[in-house]
């Protein structure tokens, strides 16, 4: 059958042909049934530039023998700060989310008020907090992890006061199925350390797609290269030049010891206001 060469269409196939060799965690809208109260105890404080936020360690929820969830006491057994396609990691606070906290904090103040936030691949969902915190009129939560979200993000979420409470929504699950579940457009996707994995890039790709406003913002954190796993930021720039509908620019950059840190903006070509993301970057 003669077909046109449509991005689109093509990349759209291409990630449903992947799924039916991969069995992909369905996804869930994942209701808060009740405020509990939580105790003190394990509760820390993440300050910056003058905001604080409180959030619980995310190793106690690992070793915590109540947690009665198969992914993450699969995680706690194999000691693994992965398990593809099982436990991808939200119980633990990986290195961008400082970056990203403190671009946000000191470097764009001002673009998250009354905003529109999805904080994807959440995991202590620490930027959504600080998204709200920064004056965000919705923030919702995503994490491929049911457990991670009820046992972690909720709890650090609901810690942070009511407000933001009724401010939120929560899903869990595999991107690619995410479209499916959710159809509200953002003004500003935070994802922080969720480029480590290829195989997810045309899904990621999908999500931004779908889920931004045409003038909305993806601000992405992430390492120059992941050991081990095998993503990069090259590669995943790649995959956006080679889609052609996002622009993007890299707004910081760090080096660690051998490590390479990156954020970067994503942005729709058609709608891109080049002036708003140097402004905030550069003032
Ligand atoms: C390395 S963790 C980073 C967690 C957090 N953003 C941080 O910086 O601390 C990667 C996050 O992306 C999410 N993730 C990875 N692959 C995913 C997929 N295929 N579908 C949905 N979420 C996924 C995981 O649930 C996890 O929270």
């Amino acid at each position: 059958m003669f077909k046109f060469g449509n991005f689109d269409t093509k990349l759209e196939d291409e990630v449903n042909e992947e799924n039916e060799a991969e069995c992909l965690m369905p996804c869930l809208e994942i209701e808060l049934n009740s405020r509990s109260s939580y105790s003190n105890e394990n509760q820390c404080t993440f300050a910056i530039d003058n905001l604080e936020i409180q959030y619980f360690n995310p190793s106690t929820v690992l070793q915590d023998s109540s947690v009665n969830d198969s992914t993450i006491i699969e995680a706690e057994k194999n000691h693994s700060d992965l398990l593809e396609g099982v436990y991808e990691g939200g119980l633990k606070i990986w290195e961008c989310t400082y970056d990203v906290a403190n671009y946000l904090c000191t470097r764009c103040r001002n673009l998250i008020t009354d905003k529109q936030v999805l904080d994807l691949g959440c995991g202590s969902g620490i930027l959504g907090i600080i998204a709200y915190k920064l004056g965000a009129s919705v923030v919702h939560f995503q994490d491929y992890n049911e457990g991670v979200i009820k046992h972690l993000t909720m709890p650090n979420v609901a810690i942070n006061g009511d407000e933001i409470l009724n401010k939120s929504k929560f899903w869990s699950g595999d991107w690619n199925n995410f479209t499916s579940i959710n159809n509200i457009k953002y003004d500003i996707i935070l994802t922080s350390e969720t480029i480590y994995n290829p195989k997810n890039y045309k899904k990621l790709l999908k999500v931004f797609k779908n889920f931004l406003k045409p003038d909305g913002i993806v601000i992405l954190g992430g390492k120059s290269y992941y050991f081990g796993v095998g993503g990069s930021m090259a590669q995943f720039q790649d995959i956006i030049k080679e889609d052609n509908k996002l622009a993007y620019e890299n707004v910081w950059s760090a080096e660690e010891g051998r490590q390479s840190y990156t954020i970067s903006a994503f942005q729709f070509y058609l709608s891109i206001l080049p002036i708003i993301i140097f402004h905030y970057f550069r003032n």
